[in-house]
């Protein structure tokens, strides 16, 4: 049906080319998932923030209007009260079909909208949300500058309330800078390139996260940091934008009902703490979360936490992660969140949570978000469904070279400022995200990738991780150059694991059994697919062969994952490995190894085969675990 009324469409549009560029409609993906044409065009229209809601608030996602722009000059002279060339699909990568633009070096570019708000809202505050644009964002009101922000993974709130017309248009204009890896920029890009080869992927640029506005009081909660331990004590910060102390009040309640079990009064601005009697924890197993109320002067805000403690110990003479006390292998996937028809942005909430959905089903009990940052509502999902996240930071350029055309190749490290830029956005990433019970450990260099080798940063880095967030575990530097930091001996290895184990084949990250013995990165063996199921872009198809491992037959990719999962149990049973990462969830571009091929229409796992040897891993650790437990807690 879908592809019949596809064909009919093309040479409608090439009839009216002169329009087709207007208005919006999906463009044709290299490959599609199930959920793009589904879209439509009210996306995301679920409340983005779930852990500082607001009742009085309106959606801006939708079409807006964009044009490309030849550079940062553009802004001397904005183009306001003008209509943009394009109809654009807000929020997506403008790189993406979904985008309805679907074009590359999309470097400088302008979007508008207008939104109007009532006057029901004028005695308060109106606040300009953006999930997140990459990279940075100037926003216009009415013609005024009303805002800026640099980091292309995380939300910000302007403050709109002087520039704005109630009951009327408002004109929204911002201008988006994404540099990605062009010229000599060393930003946090994760795996976006500009020029895209089987590891690295098609860049996003533009506002890929959700835009809002909202009505709040003149001083209002910014932000709301909880951590509720497995004894019961809820630690809180109500950060306020005026940043007085002032009285505030906190409500917990009974997990699925609206009693009230705990509330407590406390001031703004600093930490205090209260305790709930016997809470059921949270776990994998039993994601239990407590719905809250907190109410500062007249904004009333809704949020939840949910009570479990992340620490490490010494189990029968091994260094374990431990979750509410005990040990626990955590078996997860490296899971990147690219997407055929929307690049980093995922179709829609259900096609986001579909691969969350199929790695519990195969008992995986956590993922690695990999060097990508997920709207708050993907963060929510894994609270809500049992989890565990350890969360990388989006890294920088990648050590390994660029080879220019003139043949001599180039690395590229940050420079003072960029290393700076690249600390303050780990901050941002630690604060926006800490109260996530889901996420268990942070991440701060992947592979060496962009990791400063003088001097060790590593160490100062994970110090202040730990400082901003101390309730968590830090792996500061997974694969490659290990100096010691952190509590993680985490190896890569392909395909075959090499975990906690006294053999290993890279120096740069030895066997150290004072720290948590864990393998990063394993796996990775690919099983090639036919067309319909592969990023059809010919570069991309041409970099297949670059797999570490091709089996020719589901039957043969199943025995090979089977004789690698049985030498990661080896390992547990043996020696001190206590969890890995399988690469990974699903293919992208070039990749052919994920347990899902990049549309999510094939699953490649043999689901028994699977689901026994994850339980066998989790069995191993709990048998070598529970003939003594000397806590050396965090
Ligand atoms: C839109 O159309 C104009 C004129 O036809 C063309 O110059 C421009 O490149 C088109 N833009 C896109 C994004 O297709
Ligand atoms: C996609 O749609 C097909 C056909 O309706 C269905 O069989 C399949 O289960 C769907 N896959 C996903 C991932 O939803
Ligand atoms: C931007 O403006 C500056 C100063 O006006 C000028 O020197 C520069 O060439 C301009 N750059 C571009 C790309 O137009
Ligand atoms: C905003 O509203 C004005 C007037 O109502 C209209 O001309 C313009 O096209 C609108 N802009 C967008 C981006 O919708
Ligand atoms: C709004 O304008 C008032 C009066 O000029 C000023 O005090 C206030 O700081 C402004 N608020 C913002 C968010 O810009
Ligand atoms: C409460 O959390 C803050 C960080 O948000 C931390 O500095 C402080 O030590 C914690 N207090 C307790 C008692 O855990
Ligand atoms: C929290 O409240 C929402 C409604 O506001 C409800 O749908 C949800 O089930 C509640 N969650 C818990 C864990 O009680
Ligand atoms: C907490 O504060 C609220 C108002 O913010 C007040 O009604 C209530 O009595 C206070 N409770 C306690 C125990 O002080
Ligand atoms: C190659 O090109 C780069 C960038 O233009 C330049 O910095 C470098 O000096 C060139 N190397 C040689 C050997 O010409
Ligand atoms: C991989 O495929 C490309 C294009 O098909 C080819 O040029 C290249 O030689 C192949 N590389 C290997 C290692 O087989
Ligand atoms: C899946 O693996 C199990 C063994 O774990 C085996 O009995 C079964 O035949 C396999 N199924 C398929 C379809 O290969
Ligand atoms: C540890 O416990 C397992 C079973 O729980 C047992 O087989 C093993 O012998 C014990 N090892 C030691 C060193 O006590």
């Amino acid at each position: 049906m879908r592809f019949t009324s596809q064909l009919f469409l093309l040479p409608l549009a090439a009839f009216t080319a002169a329009q087709s560029n207007t208005t919006y409609s999906v463009k044709t993906p290299p490959l599609t998932t199930n959920w793009t044409y589904e879209v439509g065009t009210n996306p995301w229209p679920e409340y983005p923030r779930p852990q500082l809601q607001r009742s009085q608030w309106q959606n801006l996602n939708g079409i807006w209007r964009y044009e490309n722009a030849a550079s940062l000059n553009a802004t001397e002279d904005p183009p306001f009260g003008q209509t943009l060339e394009n109809e654009v699909l807000v929020p997506s990568c403008l790189e993406s079909a979904l985008s309805g633009i679907m074009e590359t070096d999309r470097l400088y570019s302008w979007f508008s909208t207008n939104f109007t708000v009532p006057s029901s809202w004028s005695s308060n505050q109106v606040l300009l949300n953006f999930g997140a644009v990459d990279y940075e964002a100037t926003v216009y009101i009415n013609g005024q500058q009303a805002g800026f922000n640099r980091g292309g993974y995380y939300k910000f709130t302007v403050d709109v309330t002087n520039y704005t017309k109630f009951d009327e248009d408002n004109e929204l204009l911002v201008f988006v800078h994404d540099p990605t890896d062009s010229g000599d920029y060393v930003i946090p890009m994760g795996k976006q390139t500009l020029r895209p080869s089987h590891i690295f992927y098609t860049p996003c640029s533009g506002i890929w996260q959700s835009v809002w506005v909202e009505s709040a009081p003149a001083d209002f909660i910014t932000q709301l940091d909880v951590d509720a331990n497995m004894d019961g004590q809820v630690n809180i910060t109500v950060h306020s934008s005026s940043g007085t102390p002032t009285p505030v009040s906190v409500t917990i309640y009974e997990s699925g009902c609206e009693e009230a079990i705990a509330t407590h009064n406390g001031t703004s601005d600093s930490p205090f703490q209260f305790s709930v009697s016997s809470p059921s924890l949270w776990s994998p197993d039993s994601p239990t979360l407590y719905n809250m109320s907190i109410t500062f002067g007249s904004d009333v805000v809704r949020s939840y936490t949910g009570f479990r403690t992340i620490s490490k110990g010494t189990v029968n003479g091994v260094v374990r992660p431990l979750l509410n006390g005990q040990p626990l292998f955590m078996f997860g996937t490296l899971d990147q969140g690219f997407w055929p028809d929307g690049i980093y942005t995922p179709p829609n909430r259900e096609a986001m949570v579909y691969d969350l959905e199929v790695l519990k089903s195969l008992g995986f009990n956590m993922l690695r978000k990999h060097i990508k940052v997920e709207n708050d509502l993907f963060y929510q999902a894994c609270d809500q469904m049992g989890l565990l996240l350890i969360q990388d930071m989006p890294a920088l350029r990648p050590l390994q070279s660029y080879t220019l055309a003139n043949c001599t190749s180039i690395t590229y490290l940050p420079d003072p400022d960029q290393q700076a830029e690249f600390t303050r956005q780990l901050e941002l990433l630690v604060n926006q995200h800490k109260s996530h019970p889901s996420i268990a450990v942070w991440i701060i260099y992947n592979e060496g990738w962009g990791q400063i080798i003088q001097g060790y940063p590593e160490f100062g880095l994970t110090a202040l991780v730990k400082s901003l967030d101390p309730t968590r575990l830090v792996d500061s530097t997974t694969g490659w150059y290990d100096h010691g930091a952190g509590d993680f001996s985490d190896n890569h290895h392909y395909a075959n694991p090499q975990c906690g184990s006294p053999f290993y084949s890279t120096a740069s990250s030895p066997y150290d059994p004072t720290r948590i013995g864990f393998q990063g990165e394993f796996g990775g063996i690919g099983n090639n697919v036919s067309i319909e199921h592969l990023w059809n872009v010919q570069e991309a198809i041409n970099t297949i062969n670059q797999t570490y491992e091709i089996d020719q037959t589901l039957d043969a990719w199943s025995y090979r994952a089977h004789k690698l999962l049985t030498e990661l149990l080896e390992q547990t049973e043996m020696y001190a490995c206590s969890g890995g990462v399988w690469t990974q969830t699903t293919d992208v571009e070039g990749e052919v190894n994920g347990l899902l091929t990049y549309d999510r229409r094939v699953l490649r796992p043999n689901v028994t085969q699977w689901r026994d040897d994850i339980e066998a891993l989790y069995a191993a650790l709990k048998s070598r675990a529970s003939n003594e437990t000397s806590g050396m807690m965090l």
